[in-house]
């Protein structure tokens, strides 16, 4: 699916050059000097998905996914051009200094990583569900850097197509302002093992598009893809879970009426008062104004990166098996062309585990129709 695939990274951004100047380039997304390595990169991550539910649980099986080789070439296999991989670091590195991260998880993680690449799979690493980080996060500020030492000295000589992604979903007391504090000081971290890696990182407010606005990044660093998630509306992606609240989707709403967005005629129905309890059976029917609300929110990603000429992920999407089938799929195809339409790669949430899976690890089959809405194929 992507043509820069299997080919060094100079000739990459060379041919994305003369394929824009040609007035070819496929998602309409300019690659010019400024951009140059990171949009490279971000043609190269294409329609990727996440191997979500694995190494993010407290402990790998918990939440119902071990890892297995087959897994990844069931991606390969099924046309995806990338993988996310969800970390949760946190669980198993030491409480105190040195907060050594255990040798066998570390070890683990180098065998996914490892498996990705031997199949030319570009991976996005992060660290992925550092809890703490919600309620009070300055006391794990040590740890936090600590951890990504021991990562970029680890990786340290690994190819360009591992990617580090310096934090999933910074949210609550990991204000936005917090946020720009702790990843400049990241990236100045790991740039020490890595100056030409491509980074991704995201906005606050878990990585939510309006808030894109406040992300501040070092003005010097080009190489790095902003990276944002897309789960609008919550009362139907997320109808049937038993971690959402009312109050984020009232949040959201907030910030859409903020930046004076048309809120669809649904949406007054999930003011924040009703939690989602009250989401069951919540359809997306695809009307024009369930559209709108969407290609609204992806203008403003847009117009931010092309303000920022910086290049956009969208790393996580999609809706809970609660959902009824149809509404997931139309949902997800929309989600899919829409971000292709403004120059995003694509992760969809996630692979194998039972909320959002696209694969049965049982049947060993995919539910292929929305597999072909998350890798961008419903089309072909
Ligand atoms: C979380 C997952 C969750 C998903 C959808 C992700 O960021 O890491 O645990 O299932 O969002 O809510």
């Amino acid at each position: 699916m992507n043509m820069n695939k299997r080919i060094p990274f100079f000739r990459a951004v060379f041919l994305a050059l003369v394929m824009t100047v040609a007035g070819c380039a496929g998602s309409g997304v300019e690659v010019d000097e400024v951009k140059g390595r990171a949009e490279a990169m971000n043609r190269w991550l294409g329609h990727g998905v996440n191997l979500g539910n694995a190494l993010d649980a407290p402990t790998e099986g918990e939440w119902g996914v071990v890892l297995k080789e087959c897994y990844f070439d069931k991606i390969k296999e099924a046309g995806f051009d990338s993988v996310r991989l969800p970390v949760r670091w946190s669980t198993h590195a030491l409480e105190d200094s040195p907060y050594t991260i255990d040798p066998v998880f570390m070890k683990r993680v180098q065998w996914a990583v490892d498996r990705c690449i031997e199949r030319d799979l570009p991976v996005i690493l992060d660290i992925h569900h550092y809890t703490e980080l919600y309620t009070d996060p300055i006391p794990h500020k040590e740890r936090f850097m600590a951890l990504w030492k021991q990562i970029a000295a680890h990786f340290k000589d690994y190819p360009e197509l591992l990617l580090f992604e310096i934090y999933n979903e910074p949210d609550d007391a990991f204000t936005p302002e917090l946020w720009n504090e702790w990843l400049a000081e990241a990236i100045v971290l790991i740039r020490g093992n890595h100056p030409d890696r491509t980074l991704v990182v995201g906005s606050a407010n878990d990585n939510w598009i309006t808030f894109l606005k406040l992300l501040e990044l070092p003005e010097d660093d080009r190489n790095i893809i902003v990276t944002v998630h897309h789960y609008f509306p919550l009362s139907f992606t997320h109808q049937g879970t038993s971690w959402t609240t009312a109050e984020k989707m009232s949040r959201t709403l907030e910030d859409m009426r903020f930046i004076g967005q048309d809120l669809p005629p649904w949406s007054e129905k999930w003011d924040g008062r009703q939690g989602p309890e009250a989401w069951d059976g919540t359809v997306w029917s695809g009307t024009d104004m369930e559209k709108k609300a969407m290609t609204d929110l992806f203008e403003i990603a847009s117009s931010w990166s092309e303000k920022h000429q910086r290049p956009l992920n969208l790393g996580e999407y999609g809706a809970y098996k609660a959902a009824d089938a149809e509404s997931r799929i139309r949902w997800t195809r929309f989600i899919t062309e829409t971000a292709l339409a403004h120059g995003l790669s694509t992760h969809y949430w996630e692979f194998c585990a039972g909320g959002f899976g696209l694969y049965h690890p049982d049947t060993k089959t995919f539910n292929e129709r929305l597999l072909k809405a998350a890798s961008g194929q419903s089309g072909k």
